[in-house]
């Protein structure tokens, strides 16, 4: 999947879902525990019957049934399915619901002989057949009976539909199941599930797939492991004027005749060897565009007024050379004959890789010359060679289990930035992964409730646990390591191995020892030199959780390594097999000079290259291609500080981020003072370029957050204002004032966070600016606002208004055609410095009608982001908790991001006090899938006051020396 997935959540909500991670482990092995407890009592015959059946009596029922385990048996391996799906696009009148039905016929091999079939299957009602069973079996290839059923039923906790034989099925004997089932087409975005839009006052209905991970079998019965392949014969049965789509090409599409409807059936071309979890079955009455590169048909579709706007002509343009790209990067043809993308109205993730058939949320796929900004545009050419780079890496070559899906989605999330720079070479994107990813999951993996990349096959087994896997450190922290890994193996050698992995297990299935193998096998071609295997080296990175923090001792030459925890204070009781010590690749550069490359193979070392005269400057990690923080002597630090003031440009760009980046986060850890953090700030007034300015935003933004309330906000504002200004100047002159959008890519980015941080800190020029443009678009009707700038305008603008400013911008988030402008304007609603404006607004967030549910709780986030809005946003969620609690303290990720977003700024006894009551008023309901928010909100709060009392003298003290 695309890493929209979590991308929108901030980092500590993802710190978060991790403990909830860990926690639902431990249960599930206590579960497990009390089975094998329970083994050798009496057995407990499973409760019958489907749809009708209890499903707590088969909860509480301690058992060790084939069908109480999550994973299927090695029993059967399925080949072949014919799968027949009729979704209805209208209210069935009957039921009340959107429904679908199916019919479908599963071939299977027996591997071991067995009298039992166990097959996925979730919220599906089946038709009792005329054997009296919910299914029927017969024999393949052989005149020989099929036993006879005994009995059928199915297992709601653990989703399978199972028969009982009153005979073995015979081992190498092919057997054919068949099943005739209804399914709810619900909005619920999982499985077959249905996506609502309005298009011309008339609400329309797509039907689409999610199946991944483990939603394929609410479409239809299926052995639903990712090692499960099979090949499939997909039918779509639809209504006159709408198109049906499918992994395979339509081969041919005819009128019948179904239960007197007369009806569309498109049958598709049969898939190759493949996954259930990359199906996916879509009706629609979209739009298309399309070309040709090679021999692959290429298609985008959207809705079609979309297409009508010319929105698909952007990712149709850059898919054919990204997917050229990756079959000369993995050095094989595209394994399909088509690759449609599709742009819903509705979707969780951002993106899903289904094979041929990728879908999208709109924000991801359609550009619009007007209304998107580069950001968005570089979030559709990424997410484009994300998922394209799976069609090979994870859909022809797939991980045996989902316990290896950091390898997979790692994966992607690193070549991505290799897609997308072949897809648009000026931009340098390369360079953002540094940002993105490995800044980004630094921030989480620092934490002592992190978890190492790899998990063991047996740990993960539900739903839920796979789920759960879709995080942070499974995508960027996968990305930043194999990144590493390309580097210090060389580029050659890295695709040399892959390539040959590729071909080794096309159509088939690996566990990531597979990859370090052929990875290996390159590297012994080659005869590169390593410190150990590619195996040793990757496991000390991959099985324990975090990362160090490299130190390097200028004055003796000493270098050593620790594990790097951002609270010092914390506990690390996960045990490490390797003591939590790496074995680190550490480019490095002395006063400007590339030197010889080293390795840190041990806790400490000594390399005499790297005790320097006292003059000479060492500057480790290049380019940030490791994944480690480097700490130095104080000496150093000044020399590298003096180098920044002196002349930036010795220090490569992507440096100059990391020793912001460090400086800070060591500081948070109390490895060096704050003030010398602060101090790498100090240059910044000379720098023009994109990625040190926003690594030092990213980090300043906790200051804000502990001092926007205190004295310290004025000396700090003042402080920022000087740097940004001769920024802001710069950019005035290059836009020949402001008319002009800046050429480069990373300095389109910059130019906005002149702009914002102008404003931000009260720059006369930019607030004027800012109001000027937008009551032009006021006045006249026409947003001439550049795109680029658009957030942080319409934020200044409506911060600087009144009610006139303020109901304007609401109008157009109502009316607003597309998805990426409504979005921006909703964010910049909550930038008003109006007290009644917020909390109407905060009222309107109970109503879906003028906020969608879906956007509900992120809108009070973004209240509770603004100084003004912070603790009207908390009174707001205390007062409305009954409700909030049972609309969103179920089971999404938006309730605990909920609490954390209007708890960030807590940092004073008071409000400490005000949380624990607000706890304790609460303690008899609880707080559902916020409890251990809550605890955590608790916690950081603390943590504020602390490192307020123990900071805010100094940082006050050197913003009020810097000002001046
Ligand atoms: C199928 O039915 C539709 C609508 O009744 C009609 O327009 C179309 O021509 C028919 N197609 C064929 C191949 O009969
Ligand atoms: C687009 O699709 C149409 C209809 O299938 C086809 O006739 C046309 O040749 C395609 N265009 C390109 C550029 O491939
Ligand atoms: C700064 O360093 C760069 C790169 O070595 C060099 O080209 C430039 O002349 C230096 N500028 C100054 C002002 O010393
Ligand atoms: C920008 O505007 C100022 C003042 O209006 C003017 O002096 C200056 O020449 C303009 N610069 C450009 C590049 O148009
Ligand atoms: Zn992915």
């Amino acid at each position: 999947m695309g890493k929209g997935f979590y991308i929108s959540k901030p980092l500590g909500v993802v710190a978060i879902i991790l403990c909830a991670g860990a926690l639902a482990t431990i249960i599930a092995l206590s579960v497990v525990y009390s089975q094998e407890k329970a083994k050798n009592k009496n057995e407990i015959s499973p409760t019958d019957g489907g749809a009708t059946s209890k499903p707590t009596v088969t909860t509480a029922a301690p058992s060790n049934e084939p069908w109480d385990k999550y994973r299927l048996p090695k029993s059967l391996t399925p080949e072949y399915y014919n799968v027949i799906l009729w979704p209805r696009l209208t209210l069935n009148m009957t039921t009340g619901l959107y429904i679908f039905t199916g019919e479908s016929t599963v071939d299977f091999v027996v591997i071991e002989e067995t009298d039992l079939i166990l097959i996925h299957s979730n919220k599906l009602n089946y038709t009792q057949l005329d054997n009296g069973h919910l299914a029927k079996l017969t024999t393949v290839n052989s005149r020989a009976e099929a036993p006879t059923i005994k009995k059928s039923w199915l297992q709601t906790t653990t989703q399978y539909l199972v028969l009982e034989l009153n005979g073995k099925l015979k081992k190498d004997q092919k057997y054919q199941l068949y099943t005739s089932f209804t399914g709810e087409l619900a909005d619920d975005l999982g499985g077959f599930y249905r996506s609502e839009y309005m298009e011309d006052g008339e609400k329309k209905i797509v039907a689409t797939t999610q199946m991944q991970p483990t939603d394929a079998r609410k479409s239809f019965p299926c052995f639903d492991e990712p090692a499960m392949k099979a090949v499939f014969d997909i039918t779509l049965l639809h209504d006159h004027g709408t198109i049906a789509l499918s992994n395979g090409k339509q081969k041919e599409t005819s009128n019948i005749t179904m239960n007197g409807h007369s009806v569309q059936k498109t049958v598709f071309e049969q898939t190759p060897k493949m996954s259930t979890y990359l199906l996916a079955f879509i009706v629609s009455d979209f739009g298309y565009i399309n070309n040709t590169i090679g021999d692959v048909m290429i298609r985008i579709f959207a809705r079609k007024p979309a297409i009508d706007a010319g929105q698909g002509q952007y990712a149709l343009n850059k898919t054919g050379p990204i997917l050229k790209f990756f079959e000369s990067y993995y050095n094989s043809t595209y394994p399909l004959p088509k690759s449609d993308q599709i742009a819903l109205p509705d979707f969780n993730a951002g993106a899903m890789e289904n094979w041929g058939l990728i879908t999208y949320r709109e924000t991801a796929l359609l550009y619009d010359e007007e209304f998107s900004s580069n950001a968005n545009k570089e979030r559709i050419a990424t997410i484009i060679a994300h998922e394209l780079a799976h069609m090979w890496f994870g859909n022809l070559v797939t991980l045996r289990w989902w316990n290896d899906l950091w390898l997979n989605e790692g994966f992607a999330s690193y070549v991505e930035y290799l897609g997308a720079h072949e897809a648009e070479p000026d931009w340098n994107v390369k360079d953002l992964i540094v940002l993105n990813d490995v800044h980004r999951v630094f921030a989480v993996d620092a934490l002592a409730s992190s978890h190492p990349l790899s998990s063991k096959e047996e740990d993960i087994q539900r739903p839920e646990q796979i789920s759960e896997l879709f995080d942070a450190i499974s995508y960027s922290k996968g990305a930043s390591v194999l990144r590493m890994l390309s580097d210090f193996l060389t580029e050659d050698v890295f695709t040399m191995g892959l390539r040959t992995y590729l071909k080794a297990f096309s159509f088939g299935n690996t566990v990531y020892t597979d990859l370090w193998e052929h990875l290996q096998t390159a590297v012994n071609t080659n005869g590169t030199e390593l410190p150990d295997s590619v195996k040793n080296i990757m496991n000390t990175w991959v099985l324990q959780m975090g990362f160090p923090v490299v130190t390097i001792d200028t004055t003796t030459g000493a270098v050593s390594q620790k594990h790097f925890l951002l609270d010092p204070e914390s506990e690390v009781t996960a045990p490490s097999p390797y003591n939590y010590e790496w074995i680190v690749p550490i480019k490095w550069m002395k006063t400007g000079q590339k030197e010889t490359p080293i390795w840190l193979t041990k806790k400490s070392d000594t390399i005499s290259a790297m005790n320097t005269s006292g003059l000479d400057w060492v500057l480790a990690n290049l380019d940030v291609v490791g994944y480690y923080r480097v700490n130095y002597d104080e000496g150093n630090w000044e020399r590298l500080l003096q180098t920044l003031s002196n002349n930036h440009t010795l220090i490569p760009v992507i440096n100059r981020a990391q020793l912001v980046d460090d400086a800070f986060n060591l500081a948070r850890a109390k490895i060096i003072p704050t003030v010398l953090a602060l101090s790498t700030t100090k240059y910044l007034i000379n720098d023009r370029d994109y990625m040190p300015w926003k690594s030092a935003l990213n980090n300043l933004d906790f200051f804000y957050l502990m001092f926007d309330r205190t004295e310290v906000y004025g000396p700090m504002q003042d402080y920022l204002k000087k740097q940004v200004t001769p920024l802001f100047k710069y950019y005035k002159e290059l836009t020949h004032n402001w008319t002009k959008v800046p050429n480069g890519h990373m300095d389109q980015y910059n130019q906005v966070n002149a702009i914002s941080l102008a404003c931000r800190t009260g720059l006369e020029e930019c607030q004027t600016l800012a109001q000027t443009w937008f009551k032009e678009w006021m006045d006249t009707g026409k947003n001439q606002i550049p795109s680029n700038l658009r957030s942080t305008v319409y934020c200044n603008a409506i911060a600087a208004g009144g009610a006139k400013e303020w109901e304007f911008a609401l109008s157009a988030f109502q009316n607003a055609t597309i998805a990426i402008e409504a979005d921006k304007l909703r964010a910049a609603l909550a930038c008003s410095k109006q007290p009644w404006l917020l909390n109407r607004y905060l009222e309107y967030t109970l109503n879906p009608d003028i906020i969608r549910k879906q956007d509900a709780t992120s809108t009070i986030v973004y209240i509770a982001g603004n100084v003004i809005g912070q603790s009207l946003a908390w009174d707001f969620v205390r007062a409305q908790w009954s409700y909030i609690f049972s609309q969103y303290g179920g089971g999404s990720f938006s309730f605990s991001n909920l609490i954390n977003g209007v708890t960030e700024r807590f940092s004073t006894e008071f409000e400490l006090q005000q949380l624990k009551q607000f706890k304790a008023d609460n303690s008899e309901v609880g707080f559902g899938s916020g409890t251990l928010a809550v605890d955590q909100s608790i916690e950081r709060t603390i943590a504020n006051i602390k490192w307020i009392e123990e900071n805010k003298n100094n940082v006050l003290a050197w913003f009020d020396k810097e000002a001046k």
